[in-house]
This record gives structure tokens, C-alpha cells and sequence, in this order.
């Protein structure tokens, strides 16, 4: 039988790049995002080369989340690997000046999404056991702090706690916790974080050599296959021409 992974949020950027690395070694997938069409058009082209399901599900919503586990069909149940992939920032402008909407979606998706779909894939996982692996997608933001970060750093400091607590309970059962922490990558997530501004994202990606989707695609799949003894705890991934700066000082003008 196949091994399955599970994503979400596999409509674009590392959840596509990680769907079609895992067909390229011939897992089953099961593919979800808010996207129907895009999910369509992936499973056109990946099940030339092994089984898709795919499940429209956006991942705030409880109970969908639910209904779509307990629904997957024979051959994609017993799942050895979760991506907790979908995720987004909005508002990169200073705390003070944004949109509280802006916060609570960040904090609904990259936080309660995260842990809808975590929750009802345990039971799964754990049956799986020896080798199974629950990876989610952190963020330098999560350890380093930067301005207009506030709460989308915030939300990937849970992730990245959330998978250390994680692995403590999950002690004994096999299934290892990896929170992969990537820095600056060229994918739809600026579009999404200006709410579409094209040359805002053109512009950040401009002069330097961001990390690509496939680069992540490519850690995440290394995670998920090595032996079942070892446990990554945490993995972070920036460019090599990405760095921190200097602490900022409030100076007298
Ligand atoms: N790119 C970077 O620089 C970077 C760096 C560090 C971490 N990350 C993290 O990496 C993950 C993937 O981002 P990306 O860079 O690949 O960005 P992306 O190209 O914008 O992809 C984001 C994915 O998340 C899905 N998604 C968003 N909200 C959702 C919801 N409510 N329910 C279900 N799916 C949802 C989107 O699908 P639909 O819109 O179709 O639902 C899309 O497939 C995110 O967690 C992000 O925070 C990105």
C-alpha cells in the first residue's frame, strides 16, 4: 500500500511544490485548500502518477475539517504524513495602523486552522505510528522579531511550541513533530499579504535570491522520509543572501 500524505493548503506555493515532490516519489495524496479549480487542476496532473483525493476545506472551519477525515475513501486513510502548510500574513504595516479583521484571520487559520486539522488526524496518525510524521510550517517570524510581524509572528510562535508540546505527548507512538521554519520565499504569500498589490510582491523578490517553493518542498519531503528513529525538531531555512539587521534605537531628533 502507498504511503499518504495529507496537505493543506496545497492550492499554491509550498503545498503545490510539496504535492508534487511526494507524487514524485510515489506517494498517495490527499490535497485541500479554499481553491477548487486549482485542486482540480493538480490532481489532473498528478494522477497520471499515483492516487489523488482531493477536498475542498478551508481550515477554519471545524467541523469541515471533520467531515472531510472522516470521509476520505479506501486507500488514502491511513495517513503517514501530515503538512500543516495553509497559512497566511496580512497587514504588514505597524500594529498600531491595521485591521483587527486582519489579526483574527491570521490567528483563525494559522492557529485554530492548525490545530482543527491536527486534532482530527491524531487518531489516524498514531495508528500509523512508527514513522508517521506531523510537519508544520513555522516562520523565521516565529523566533525573530521584525516590524509589521505582531501577530502573524505571533501565530508561528505557537507553531512552533505547539509542535515542541506536541512531540512530549506524542512520546511512545511513533509519530515525530517538526515545525519547518522557512525565511523569505517567492510564492503567492506577499500578493496575499498586500491583498494583490503585484508590484509590492515583484519588488520584495527583486535584486536578491529568494528560497523557492521547491527548495521547501524539498526539506519537507527529507523530514518526512528519513529513518523512523529520528525526530527533527525544528528545521529553519533562509536564503543565504537573507540575514537579521541591527536592533533599532529610538534616537532624540
Ligand atoms: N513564502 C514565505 O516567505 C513564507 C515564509 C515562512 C513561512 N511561510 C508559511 O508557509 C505556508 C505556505 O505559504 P506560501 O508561501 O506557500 O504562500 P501561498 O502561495 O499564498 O500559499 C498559501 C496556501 O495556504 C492556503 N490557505 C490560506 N488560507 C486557508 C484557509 N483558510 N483554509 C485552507 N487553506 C488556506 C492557500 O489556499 P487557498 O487560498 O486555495 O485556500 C494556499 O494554498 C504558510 O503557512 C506561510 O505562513 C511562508
Amino acid at each position: 500500500m502507498n504511503n499518504v500524505v495529507f496537505i493543506t493548503g496545497a492550492t499554491s506555493g509550498f503545498g503545490r511544490a510539496t504535492a508534487r515532490r511526494f507524487a514524485e516519489a510515489g506517494w498517495s495524496l490527499v490535497l485541500t485548500g479554499r481553491r477548487h479549480e486549482r485542486l482540480e487542476a493538480l490532481k489532473e496532473e498528478l494522477s497520471a502518477k499515483v492516487p489523488v483525493h482531493i477536498a475542498t476545506l478551508d481550515v477554519r472551519d471545524a467541523e469541515a475539517v471533520k467531515q472531510v477525515i472522516a470521509e476520505l475513501p479506501e486507500g488514502f486513510r491511513q495517513v503517514k504524513s501530515l503538512v500543516n502548510n495553509a497559512g497566511l500574513a496580512l497587514a504588514p504595516e505597524p500594529a498600531q495602523n491595521v485591521d483587527l479583521n486582519d489579526w483574527h484571520t491570521m490567528i483563525d487559520t494559522n492557529v485554530t486552522g492548525l490545530v482543527n486539522v491536527t486534532h482530527a488526524l491524531l487518531p489516524r496518525l498514531i495508528e500509523t505510528g512508527k514513522g508517521a510524521s506531523i510537519i508544520s510550517i513555522g516562520s523565521v517570524a516565529g523566533h525573530w522579531p521584525y516590524p509589521g510581524g505582531h501577530v502573524y509572528g505571533a501565530t508561528k510562535a505557537f507553531v512552533e511550541q505547539f509542535s515542541y508540546n506536541l512531540r512530549c505527548d506524542l512520546l511512545g507512538t511513533g509519530v515525530r513533530v517538526t515545525d519547518i521554519a522557512p525565511g523569505m520565499a517567492e510564492t503567492e504569500f506577499t500578493l496575499v499579504r498586500t491583498k494583490g498589490n503585484q508590484e509590492a510582491s515583484d519588488k520584495l523578490y527583486r535584486g536578491t535570491t529568494p528560497l523557492t517553493a521547491e527548495d521547501i518542498a524539498e526539506q519537507i519531503f527529507y523530514v518526512a522520509t528519513l529513518p523512523d528513529h529520528i525526530n527533527i525538531n525544528r528545521l529553519e531555512v533562509m536564503p543565504t543572501r537573507q540575514a537579521w539587521s541591527p536592533f533599532n534605537i529610538d534616537r532624540d531628533k
